[in-house]
């Protein structure tokens, strides 16, 4: 189902490797969108089912009415949900073809139309080819948050290897194994471009989603484009540039509900990988607090079974165990390995 590379691919797995590398060298603090008044620890020892105190993040009135009194969306997709797609996709006669079409089917659904590359849309953005826009002095003083070329054609999409769509997966299948709330605290180590993390953003309270992220050009990705295109920078996600598993901006107090980590321990060091458990455990609320790591645990395994248990269990954790989660669009399954603070 994946459309043809464009002739840019070789430019962007360039990029690819920068993006991966993710908690490696060094770094600075970027300056973003965080309110000094939406301490994320304010309300984190208030226990994450406690409706006594309802946060007041929000900063308008209809926010608030809205998280008040609506059930929160779900966080998965039910049965009856595809039941219903596939009855649209038949009604409209859109069955047939999808996966199993052409390229030269796809061709003609385009009717000639030849599919532009990224590389063409950024040429012709960069000379404003085609598109209404201030010239001169004026060119400056009417765009709120001017975003780079390369990030409005979307390059940031195919800077990974899944689909950008894959993101839902690992949000549904989190979401619904860690039995998320929208007042529960979550930590991303490592959240990229936030091909993930905007679903826990859009879904999550304002200031409840916290990032630890090292690469640059993803986090130019996520800040300068992905949230105020998605209109959410109102939830005031706390997005942190730095590495070596330095959660200290983030606060001393902040509990944790869920923690994970997406295809990024697999790239670093076992040694930092145990640094940051290290780190976490006692930020990870006891007993309902989950920490899941994708792809592998081999920072665990290559310690050997016995010895991990015994590392864990000086850290105040324990395995849970092993899932997998099918992909809804593409046949594909992501791998999670899930970690607890056990009762004392
Ligand atoms: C933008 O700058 C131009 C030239 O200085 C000025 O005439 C114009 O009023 C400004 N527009 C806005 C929206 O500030
Ligand atoms: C959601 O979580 C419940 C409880 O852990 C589990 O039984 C169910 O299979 C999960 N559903 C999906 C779609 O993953």
């Amino acid at each position: 189902m994946a459309l043809p590379s464009s002739a840019s691919a070789a430019r962007l797995r360039l990029l690819t490797v920068p993006a991966l590398l993710l908690l490696l060298s060094s770094a600075a603090l970027l300056v973003f969108l965080v309110l000094p008044s939406l301490s994320p620890s304010s309300s984190a020892t208030s226990g994450h089912l406690c409706a006594c105190s309802p946060p007041s993040t929000h900063t308008t009135t209809t926010v608030t009415t809205t998280t008040t009194t609506a059930s929160p969306a779900p966080v998965t997709t039910s049965p009856a949900d595809v039941a219903w797609l596939k009855a649209q996709l038949e009604s409209n006669s859109l069955l047939a073809g999808g996966a199993a079409a052409s390229h030269d089917a796809w061709h003609r659904l385009r009717k000639g139309i030849n599919p532009r590359t990224r590389e063409q849309q950024l040429f012709d953005i960069n000379r404003h080819h085609g598109i209404s826009h201030y010239p001169d002095e004026e060119a400056s003083n009417h765009t709120a948050l001017p975003c780079p070329g390369e990030l409005l054609v979307e390059e940031h999409h195919s800077n990974y290897g899944e689909p950008w769509a894959g993101g839902r997966d690992v949000f549904e299948f989190l979401a619904n194994a860690s039995a998320l709330t929208p007042t529960d605290q979550v930590l991303e180590i490592g959240c990229g471009t936030l091909r993930v993390g905007l679903h826990f953003i859009r879904y999550l309270d304002a200031a409840r989603f916290h990032c630890l992220e090292r690469d640059e050009l993803s986090l130019m990705a996520a800040l300068r484009y992905e949230l105020p295109a998605q209109g959410l920078l109102y939830k005031r996600p706390m997005i942190v540039r730095g590495e070596d598993m330095d959660f200290s901006k983030f606060g001393d107090t902040v509990m944790y509900d869920l923690i994970y980590a997406s295809a990024v321990f697999l790239h670093i060091p076992d040694k930092l990988v145990w640094t940051g458990l290290e780190r976490l455990a006692g930020k990870l609320r006891p007993q309902r607090g989950r920490i899941f790591v994708s792809h592998n645990i081999k920072f665990c395994s290559r310690l050997g079974g016995d010895e991990c248990t015994r590392q864990l269990a000086k850290l105040g954790l324990e395995y849970v165990g092993k899932h997998t989660h099918d992909s809804l669009l593409f046949n594909h399954y992501e791998i999670w390995f899930e970690f607890r603070r056990p009762k004392v």
